[in-house]
């Protein structure tokens, strides 16, 4: 049977947040890159995060489907304006809360939870290296 999408989906579906994406190697971006298994789709996030650690923009590349798509714009207007650490407080249950998302979407909202914290990962790997003088 058809399934329908909650609006919320449709809207972010269409008109997604933040697509695009930053220098890899801007020492300041953090990169994200996952990958969910079960359907082979992809995400890339990525995060700007200034001096003080706070993350300032945010963009995505998603190849998969629309429920992904949906949930990576929502990851990053969501990581905006918080730390890194704070960032990965977002869970996917909260984004599939948020898109409505039905069970059998819900691995799509669990890629954003991951790139989300890839990207923080990415982050704090490329600041330690910095604080190492590498
Ligand atoms: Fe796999 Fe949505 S169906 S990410």
């Amino acid at each position: 049977f058809v399934r329908s999408y909650d609006a919320k989906v449709v809207e972010h579906y269409e008109k997604p947040r933040n697509v695009g994406s930053f220098k890899k190697s801007d020492p300041n971006v953090g990169t994200g890159l996952v990958g969910a298994p079960a359907c082979g789709d992809v995400m890339k996030l990525q995060i700007k995060v200034d001096d003080d650690g706070n993350i300032v923009d945010s963009c995505f590349k998603t190849f998969g489907c629309g429920s992904a798509i949906a949930s990576s714009s929502v990851a990053t207007e969501w990581v905006k304006g918080r730390t890194v650490d704070n960032a990965t407080e977002i869970k996917n249950s909260h984004i599939a809360k948020e898109l409505k998302l039905p069970p059998v979407k819900l691995h799509c909202s669990m890629l954003a939870e991951d790139a989300i914290k890839a990207a923080v990962e990415d982050i704090k790997r490329k600041r330690a290296e910095q604080a190492a003088g590498k």
